[in-house]
């Protein structure tokens, strides 16, 4: 479904729900990481891009004045309303409509008050696959709530404020990436985030010859709750005996001499890191210069550090690169890895375009001869970041 599309289901959603037509139609997208894993919360690279994949929220004034904000999601999830008369607090953990509550505490916290409104959320972004669900909605909701009030958010203040969102109503303590991509996603290009210094650059990828593909693997093992905590924390302390301020700040060269240093698990998480960030800028490199079968090669290599120093792999992801590997350049993949925090969700490939179709049906059958699951697979080009669709 296109955005256009998208939004024409979620003004008729809006419409059926609340018995007239919604004024603002706010939209952000989901994102994949092509490279550059578990290195944001480093301070180290990142090298994602937004997919044509979005949370739509369709909204208008509620027909009496007062102070409530109504959400409904047509995904199913219970309505949730909040009441701008009291501080906004946190609903129970697990609760989807934390994340836009987040994002109205934020907007409250800068003094700008959205007053009430309706709101009607469609999302076409697979729910907890990986592919940034909730950074779309947060950042659906900050975008929606800069057209209500009138005031545009800095896109650096935007995206931070959304992480805000997820590490205090969500309880997940996320990096900048997924809401940076969220906000400032730009068709046809990755984004190349140094997440020290937050400074972007913006790479090109508008060669009509690759295409990327996204195989969800349609599991989700129920341990990032814990896992992904305890990998920024085993990071810190890395950095913490190695005595540089973060790992971006880590060579290959000083990782080695503090090998002795460090417990082996805690130096194999090191290693990933640092292995990762030079990973990352070299893929941007080899994007910039269509170098393919380099970035391909650099997207196994960032799976197998994934899978064996970092550990944040599963049975299902491993069998899809290894599905990818078997394919091969000669029958079109690049390359192949996982994508995202890990633990189930999400592959990403880099495929030769005139191949798509043949690679989605074969990567799907053996997928599924394999582990007996159905995946979903798609292809993206890159989109454009947060939008308003109407006001
Ligand atoms: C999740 C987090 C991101 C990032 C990735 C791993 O998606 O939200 O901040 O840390 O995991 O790269």
């Amino acid at each position: 479904m296109t955005l256009k599309e998208l939004s024409a289901v979620a003004a008729a959603g809006f419409k059926k729900t609340y018995g007239r037509l919604p004024r603002w139609i706010a939209a952000a997208p989901g994102r994949v990481n092509l490279i550059g894993e578990h290195t944001d919360y480093n301070d180290g690279f990142v090298l994602p891009m937004a997919i044509e994949r979005y949370t739509v929220i369709a909204a208008d004034r509620p027909a009496r004045k007062t102070n409530q904000i109504q959400l409904i999601s047509a995904l199913g999830d219970k309505p949730a309303s909040i009441d701008l008369t009291k501080p906004v607090k946190p609903f129970p953990k697990g609760t989807w409509a934390n994340y836009p509550a987040g994002v109205i505490a934020g907007f409250l916290a800068r003094e700008l008050n959205p007053g009430g409104f309706d709101a009607m959320i469609h999302s076409t972004v697979p729910l907890g696959g990986g592919l940034s669900s909730s950074a779309a909605l947060e950042v659906a909701t900050a975008t929606l709530l800069e057209a209500v009030t009138g005031q545009k958010l800095d896109p650096v203040e935007k995206a931070l404020l959304c992480q805000k969102a997820e590490h205090d109503f969500a309880g997940m303590p996320c990096g900048i990436m997924d809401q940076f991509i969220s906000v400032m996603g730009r068709k046809n290009h990755l984004l190349l985030l140094d997440c020290r210094s937050r400074e972007t650059k913006l790479v090109p990828l508008d060669d009509p010859s690759v295409a990327v593909l996204i195989v969800n693997t349609n599991v989700k093992h129920e341990l990032t709750g814990s896992e992904y905590p305890a990998r920024r924390q085993q990071c810190a302390l890395a950095a913490k005996i190695i005595g540089v301020p973060s790992l971006r700040d880590a060579t290959a060269a000083v990782l080695r001499d503090a090998k002795g240093r460090l417990d082996p698990m805690v130096y194999r998480r090191a290693r990933h890191v640092v292995g990762e960030i030079e990973r990352t800028v070299h893929a941007a490199e080899g994007i910039r210069a269509s170098n393919w079968l380099t970035v391909g090669q650099l997207m196994y290599a960032s799976h197998y550090s994934l899978r064996d120093d970092y550990e944040v792999s599963c049975a299902e992801l491993d069998a899809v690169v290894e599905i990818a590997e078997a394919i091969g350049v000669k029958d079109g993949i690049y390359g192949c890895r996982m994508t995202g925090g890990g633990f189930g969700g999400c592959c990403v490939a880099l495929v030769k375009a005139d191949g798509v179709d043949a690679i989605l049906k074969k990567i799907a059958a053996d997928y599924k001869k394999r582990t007996a699951i159905e995946a979903t697979v798609f292809s993206s080009r890159p989109a454009a970041g947060a939008t308003v669709i109407e006001s």
